[in-house]
């Protein structure tokens, strides 16, 4: 079947190399607010034929940037997709790398919503055949989707990316301990014996501080922390300043999904970090690693 791809407002550098890899007809969309505040799109297309009876591939993360809130973005994936199938779309793919919500699995405190279950519920209302996301915070919530789904992994990209700088002795930090499993998968793609330590993160529920601890041996060694999102910094910060305090030598901080919120950058960088690295997922100064090729070969 003939393939053709949507790049979404929040992707377009990312969805024009991922249709480079595959080959296929890109197009973009056209977005405005109205004066109420609503959103508006429309693909970008003179004719509808163009979209009947192909798979559409519809790329575009959700969330927050300059040009646009992670409301926005989701109202816009759910645009492009009724647009899409309204047009007769034979299939439909969604790539979201990053899925706007899906931190929100849990009730933490009491009245709260468990809104990831909320997301999905419209995602499925929409009919979609398949969804990709990358690294997703937790996998199990993809359970909630009643389409096909497959979770991207990206972290032998981004471990390949900090082997390219070269480090000597390299120590992977967890920066909580809820993520240990996930950083020692990241942390094999240095080497089956490169040691793995973790730092104890709390987060007071009320107010959203952090606080941390840790002690291990990071005397002239390279630190590698990684994490699936770097949002306010904080995480990432207090990390930081804590492998610096026990002697770190290089200070990597690494995130799949870079959103670099507010102050994040200044906090990352006044702590003690050499270069923060995330991927186009989301698409800032720090998108140092191109998500295309490996989203191509599971779109092919
Ligand atoms: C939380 O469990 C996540 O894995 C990240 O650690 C968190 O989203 C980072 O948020 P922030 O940058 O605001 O500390």
């Amino acid at each position: 079947m003939e393939k053709i791809l949507i790049a979404g407002p929040a992707s377009q550098i990312l969805g024009v190399k991922i249709a480079h890899e595959l080959d296929i007809n890109v197009i973009n969309a056209e977005v405005k607010r109205f004066p109420d505040g609503e959103n508006y799109l429309r693909i970008n297309l003179e004719n509808e034929t163009l979209i009947a009876d192909k798979e559409v591939i519809i790329v575009q993360s959700t969330g927050p940037s300059a040009s646009g809130d992670q409301n926005s973005r989701l109202m816009e994936l759910f645009m492009m997709i009724d647009s899409v199938k309204r047009m007769g779309a034979a299939k439909t793919i969604v790539v979201a790398p990053y899925l706007a919500y899906a931190r929100q699995d849990k009730v933490f405190r009491p009245g709260e919503s468990q809104f990831a279950n909320v997301i999905f519920g419209i995602i499925n209302s929409l009919g979609i055949d398949a969804l990709y996301v990358v690294d997703i915070h937790a996998p199990e919530v993809l359970d909630w989707c009643t389409c096909k789904t497959i979770n991207i992994d990206s972290m032998k990209l981004l471990a390949d990316y900090v082997k390219s700088k070269g480090q000597n002795e390299i120590v992977v930090i967890s920066p909580d301990k809820g993520a240990i499993e996930r950083t020692k998968a990241f942390a094999k793609h240095f080497g089956e014996n490169v040691p793995v330590e973790v730092f104890e993160k709390a987060r007071d529920l009320k107010t959203g501080e952090i606080e941390m601890a840790g002690s291990s041996n990071l005397k002239d060694k390279d630190v590698v922390i990684a994490d699936d999102i770097i949002a306010s910094g904080g995480t990432m910060a207090t990390a930081i300043k804590l492998a610096r305090e026990n002697g770190a030598k290089n200070v990597y901080a690494v995130a799949t999904h870079a959103l670099l919120l507010e102050q994040a950058k200044f906090r990352i960088l006044d702590a003690g970090a050499d270069e923060i690295i995330g991927t186009d997922s989301i698409d800032n100064e720090a998108s140092k690693v191109s998500l295309a090729k490996i989203i191509a070969d599971y779109l092919k």
